[in-house]
């Protein structure tokens, strides 16, 4: 197979976007625009050259998406497209085919830009247009019956070209050696003074080099990003595409596909519902039949069958993953943090937080607690409003708790303790020590009564 080189360019500033971040690491659900045009082209072709073009927050962007395999080229300053593009050529492998991507047009699909490859062949300039409503801004692709002939940007277009409604959406395919031949030969005499990448359309038109314009399949794939309003818009295009996604592929009853955000990957087994404002983040397994209530957070977790998360629950497993086991309700207002792996049928109510902890099959915390690197029995029902004290200000310890355990209400269980099977902890008890299996620990002041006591009355003036 011939070489291919694939050239980003993300050197522009980005001044719409009115931000001290570059145009490129701006964030299209929960990616940076850039790392989802460098996704897209993973599956391209084995061995392919990346070139990133950087310039504005340059180092800002090398660090941000760095990766084996990606080449940066910087271009200071900026002096247009063609220049851009310039910048990469000594990075350029020899022959073969060079696609050119905008780093700021983040979800063109893997599969057009195949067929931009395709259709450059290593012979012919492939130019990826689109047919738009309103195609102000845009170069156009000006053709002579069906040959291309140039590409004329908008600013320098004759009245009669900017009736022309194919714009140039910004990507081609090259053949890399007539590519360096036409790059060398750019001028800058333009309505911009700058390099534009477009006119070397008309150089290999004039060496008699056949040029293609390829229409996008749709609009949002190649619709760039260049101020807030723009990023919202695609958001929500990109939201709708994988909400329907997810109903149309795995029958996901979504209350409101416009109310539904997915940053990462979210695979769901058969009869999920999820109703409004729900946000999914990094990896998220749903099992069969789950349901999840509006409002809740859900971010590396893994539920299974037939759990409900009801509304406004958080949970948030960041790098070590969170799980809850088949038939669990939680929520609502529960929030599990990393490490917190709930059996079947556990139950976890408002204001209940866990973390680093194990509970096993049918365990009980349905009001105001905290369980922290504790391990909890099968069956144990919690209290309302007990913790496990699990920091002495500079250790973490863990607290065991036996299957079938009874902690009372407003219990602090001080770690490291252990409470045996069975045990029952009265309310109000502070445990330091451990208890044994199948005793009553109480922990607390004694109540006493005092009678004849005489409540305080104020003097009289
Ligand atoms: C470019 C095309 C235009 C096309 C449009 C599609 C040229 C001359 N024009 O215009 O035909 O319709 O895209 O959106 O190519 N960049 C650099 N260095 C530079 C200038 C730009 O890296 O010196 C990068 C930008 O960061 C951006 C991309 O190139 O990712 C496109 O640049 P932009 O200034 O948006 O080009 P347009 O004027 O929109
Ligand atoms: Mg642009």
């Amino acid at each position: 197979m011939a070489a291919l080189n694939i050239v980003i360019m993300a050197a522009g500033k980005g001044t719409r976007m009115k931000s001290a971040l570059p145009k490129v690491l701006h964030r299209l659900a929960g990616r940076s625009l850039l790392a989802h045009v460098l996704a897209s082209t993973e599956g391209l072709q084995a061995g392919a050259r990346r070139i990133v073009v950087t310039g504005h927050g340059a180092e800002q962007v090398e660090a941000a998406v760095g990766a084996p395999g990606i080449a940066f080229v910087r271009q200071m300053p900026q002096l247009g497209t063609g220049h851009a593009v310039q910048q990469a050529v000594p990075a350029l492998e020899d022959g073969g085919v060079t696609l050119i991507l905008n780093g700021d047009v983040p979800l063109i699909q893997t599969v057009t830009a195949q067929r931009l490859v395709e259709a450059c062949g290593g012979g012919k300039l492939a130019l990826l247009t689109i047919e738009l409503a309103d195609p102000s801004g845009y170069g156009r692709i000006v053709r002579q019956g069906e040959a291309v002939q140039a590409i004329v940007e908008h600013k320098d277009a004759t009245p009669e070209q900017r009736r022309i409604t194919e714009g140039y959406t910004g990507m081609m395919a090259a053949p890399t050696a007539a590519l360096k031949r036409w790059l060398a030969q750019l001028k800058n005499d333009n309505a911009q003074k700058e390099y534009y990448l477009t006119d070397i359309v008309a150089m290999a038109v004039a060496e008699g080099v056949q040029v293609l314009g390829i229409a996008a399949p749709d609009e949002t794939e190649v619709l760039g990003v260049n101020s807030p309003v723009q990023l919202a818009d695609l958001e929500r295009r990109y939201q709708r595409q994988q909400a329907v996604a997810l109903m149309d592929g795995f029958g996901v009853r979504l209350a409101d596909p416009a109310r539904f955000d997915l940053r990462g990957t979210l695979d769901c087994g058969s009869d999920v519902e999820i109703d409004v404002n729900c946000v999914f983040e990094g990896k998220v397994r749903l099992g069969e039949g789950v349901k999840i209530g509006a409002n809740c957070v859900i971010r590396n977790a893994d539920i299974a069958a037939g759990a409900v998360i009801k509304e406004f629950t958080h949970i948030d497993g960041e790098s070590q993953g969170a799980s809850v086991g088949e038939g669990s309700l939680i929520g609502p207002y529960a929030r599990l943090r990393p490490g917190a792996q709930l059996g079947r049928e556990v139950h976890i109510g408002n204001f209940v937080e866990v973390k680093n902890s194990t509970l096993a099959d049918g365990a009980k915390a349905n009001h105001l607690a905290y369980l922290g690197d504790a391990s909890v029995g099968e069956r144990v029902n919690y209290g309302a409003g007990s913790i496990t004290a699990n920091y002495d200000g500079a250790n973490k310890h863990r607290t065991e708790i036996g299957a079938d355990v009874h902690v009372g209400s407003n219990c602090v269980l001080i770690a490291p303790v252990t409470i045996g099977a069975g045990a029952t902890i009265g309310g109000g008890s502070t445990i330091t020590k451990p208890v044994e299996a199948g005793s009553l620990a109480v922990a607390r002041g004694r109540q006493v009564a005092i009678s004849g006591w005489v409540r305080p009355v104020k003097a009289k003036k």
